[in-house]
């Protein structure tokens, strides 16, 4: 169907490292060839992707020299008009990494992380990208005994502080984004939620130049609500980014497409996407699966941003009709805009209500109902 064709205007982004995942993982090699980032750069742009984002090694699958290798990314990002909003780092896939990045306990480790960090901002800021997206999943311990996580939290923020001073002397259009992720590949990692990393954002030197990307199943994995956790990143100002996939609750990182995971959640974070304020890329950091071939990578693909799509016409749709609008008057979820003083009220004006709250009490509210509606809409049986 058309209406579910996705075009640029959609803003749809792709990690490289997604559609060019060779499904290695703890127990078996790798089923997929590698795949050459120019061609993913077109075969997305050909599925009406918005742009692409990449780590600094993702550019090297298959040219391993770094100049060959950008200019051919280059050359395919003019052709196909494809954008880069956003890059990252590789910290985590090089042994030297095996006990973190900025939070390794060696220092040259940690000197070196940051080098490889600030070589990376050149490129992404040279090819337009505004978020640099900071992972950092071997950040962390499998042993309370290894890790002084008071130190640790001052390392992270003095690594993070350095690149917003880089940032800031260079003169780039850059912001950062802090990626939470409660476990995997390390037994605990640093910042494992939207809450932990919200609170060390605050302790920064430039906290207006920190966000967050949050990803859907990392929230998930820690058995946490996504679309409450992406709400409050947006009241807080700081959902610069987000990792659309999918995860089947609290289990390994599943990294499923978007909607395969759990598909009511999906249905109200499009919702709360559309409708929220958020103006970013919607980004997708999926891996296919594993049995798939070459060929369904790109049905794969596809499928996140048809599911996106699909999943926007049911929040449409399910705000149109008059009988969930009805429903959520009955339930009063707009009352709670309300400021619980009036103006000019200070707390002394609360003794003056005259209230019974064994009435409020006995007083249900319907959210029984409101939840069906969601359900049935989603379910393609109204609107
Ligand atoms: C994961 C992570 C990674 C990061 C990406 C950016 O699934 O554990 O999401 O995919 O997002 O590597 O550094
Ligand atoms: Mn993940
Ligand atoms: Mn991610």
């Amino acid at each position: 169907m058309t209406a579910f064709t996705p075009t640029p205007d959609d803003r749809f982004t792709f990690g490289l490292w997604t559609v060019g995942w060779q499904a290695r993982d703890p127990f078996g090699d790798a089923s997929r060839p590698p795949l050459d980032p120019v061609e993913s750069v077109h075969r997305l742009a050909e599925l009406g992707a918005y742009g692409v984002t990449f780590h600094d090694d993702d550019l090297l699958a298959v040219e391993p020299d770094r100049d060959k290798a950008i200019a051919a990314f280059r050359k395919a990002l003019d052709e196909t008009g494809m954008k880069v909003p956003m890059a990252t780092t590789n910290l985590f896939t090089h042994p030297v990494f095996k006990d973190g990045a900025f939070t390794s306990n060696d220092r040259d480790v940690r000197r070196y992380a940051l080098r490889k960090v600030i070589r990376n901002i050149d490129l992404a800021a040279s090819l337009g990208a505004k978020t640099y997206v900071c992972w950092g999943g071997r950040e962390g311990a499998e042993s309370d005994a290894a890790k002084d996580v008071r130190a640790a939290m001052e390392r992270y923020k003095e690594g993070l502080d350095l690149l917003c001073a880089y940032v800031r002397e260079r003169g780039y259009d850059l912001r950062f984004a802090l990626e939470p992720k409660p476990n995997e590949p390390r037994g605990d990692i640093l910042l494992p939620t939207i809450g932990h990393a919200l609170a060390l954002i605050n302790e920064l030197e430039h906290p207006e130049m920190v966000g967050l990307n949050p990803e859907v199943g990392h929230e998930q994995m820690a058995g946490l609500n996504f679309v409450h956790g992406i709400a409050q990143a947006l009241w807080h100002g700081k959902l610069f980014h987000i990792d659309l996939n999918g995860q089947h609750g609290p289990k390994y990182d599943q990294d499923l497409i978007f909607g395969h995971g759990d598909l009511k959640s999906a249905f109200f974070l499009v919702d709360l996407l559309e409708n929220g304020g958020y103006d970013g890329p919607r980004h997708f950091d999926y891996k296919p699966l594993r049995t798939e071939d070459p060929e369904d990578v790109w049905a794969s693909a596809a499928a996140n941003m048809r599911t996106y799509l699909i999943l926007k016409e049911k929040s449409r749709a399910y705000r149109a009709d008059p009988e969930v609008r009805e429903a959520l008057r009955a339930s009063r979820v707009d009352e709670l805009a309300q400021p619980t003083l009036a103006a000019g009220e200070t707390w002394t004006d609360l003794a003056g209500d005259d209230f019974d709250p064994e009435a409020a009490a006995r007083r249900g509210f319907h959210f029984t109902r409101l939840n069906q509606l969601a359900l049935e809409h989603l379910m393609g049986v109204r609107g």
